[in-house]
């Protein structure tokens, strides 16, 4: 369960890593922790704290796409779209649950309930197509086994 944004709470997050060699990244991560995505307000902060631009900042955030920029539906589905899981059907996957869901790669469910993410890799390729379902890794996955762990 993560925490709405708060203004404060980010300031206080930005002031424990701020020392830190490279920040900006663990910030970053600290903040999509607390909050389940990094909110478009977190950005002047962290350009003040960091003695970065505005644009430097904003360019990092959309330069990595595990940074969400707006709060995740109550379940998030990430399915790993990377080589070996490719070979193996992820591409099949993501197309059944794009239908089921009825959103794309990134989008969440009117109703809040599911976000549907793609990754690059989970560790788990010698069981692709892999996923990890609210932080679960699941491994040999069909639309049938999907249909099972979204139930
Ligand atoms: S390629 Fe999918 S888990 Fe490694």
């Amino acid at each position: 369960m993560t925490a709405a944004w708060n203004p404060e709470r980010a300031r206080a997050i930005i002031d424990t890593h701020r020392g830190l060699r490279g920040a900006l990244l663990p910030i970053l991560h600290a903040l999509q922790d607390e909050f389940g995505y990094v909110d478009p307000a977190a950005t002047p902060l962290l350009a003040g704290a960091l003695n970065l631009s505005q644009a430097d900042v904003h360019g990092v955030i959309g330069f990595y796409h595990e940074f969400r920029h707006s709060h995740p539906g109550r379940h998030v589905v990430k399915v790993c779209v990377a080589e070996a899981c490719q070979a193996r059907g992820a591409e099949s996957l993501v197309e059944y649950l794009q239908t089921k869901l009825g959103i794309g790669l990134g989008g969440t469910t009117g109703d809040g309930e599911f976000t549907l993410e793609a990754v690059y890799c989970l560790g788990n390729c010698a069981l692709g197509p892999a996923a990890q379902v609210d932080g679960r890794l699941l491994g040999r996955l069909s639309p049938a086994r999907m249909d099972e762990v979204l139930a």
